[in-house]
């Protein structure tokens, strides 16, 4: 072994958010019931992990209060954020307050609410949580989706955006014709 190898230098925290806040992603909030009450968080680190069997995977900090109460829930659903539903993002990021006052449920559905005009629906059930550094991993087995033609909520470099009318028919995309969605 190199003494490059050894000796590496600490990551500056500063760099690793900026690096990765290039990474758009999905906003989403995960909710279930627990003790007969509501609970719900926004994500932004929701991943497709297995389609055989079906499996989604997302991250959460290991100190969240809301995950804490979520990971008891037997049923959870994931509400895909569409673009208009930023207030929903924001009011399922703090800690405390009436969330579900942000957005219309839909409590009927499901075991879990469903944000209504969300871009899609994942309900699932947990199979399996497991440590990822200051965070926690959890893996859940898809029982059920839907979807909508709700245009996403996207987060890019600590903001969230909207996807341009024409990114989604990038010049690139012929190329990916086999991949049908
Ligand atoms: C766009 C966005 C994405 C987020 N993604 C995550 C995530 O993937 N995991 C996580 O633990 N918190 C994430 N958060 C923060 C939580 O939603 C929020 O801190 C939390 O639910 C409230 O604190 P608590 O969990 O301690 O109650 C995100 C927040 C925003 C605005």
């Amino acid at each position: 072994m190199t003494a490059s190898a050894t000796t590496r230098t600490a990551l500056d925290p500063s760099r690793l958010r900026r690096a990765l806040g290039r990474v758009p992603t999905s906003v989403a909030v995960v909710t279930g019931v627990v003790e007969g009450e509501p609970v719900g968080m926004t994500v932004g680190s929701l991943t497709s992990v297995s389609s055989d069997p079906p499996i989604i995977g997302f991250f959460a900090a290991a100190q969240s209060y809301t995950f804490a109460q979520l990971r008891q829930a037997s049923d959870l659903c994931v509400s895909v954020l569409s673009e208009a539903q930023g207030d929903v993002c924001y009011g399922f990021a703090s800690r405390t307050g009436a969330k579900f006052d942000c957005g219309e449920w839909d409590t009927e559905s499901g075991p879990a609410p469903r944000l209504v005009s969300a871009s899609a629906w994942i309900e699932c059930t947990p199979s399996m949580i497991f440590d990822a550094g200051d965070h926690v991993g959890m893996l859940a087995a898809v029982t059920d989706v839907e979807y909508t033609d709700h245009r996403p909520l996207v987060f890019y470099r600590g903001k969230l955006a909207r996807l341009h009318p024409s990114v989604t028919h990038h010049p690139a995309t012929s190329r990916l014709d086999w991949w049908s969605l």
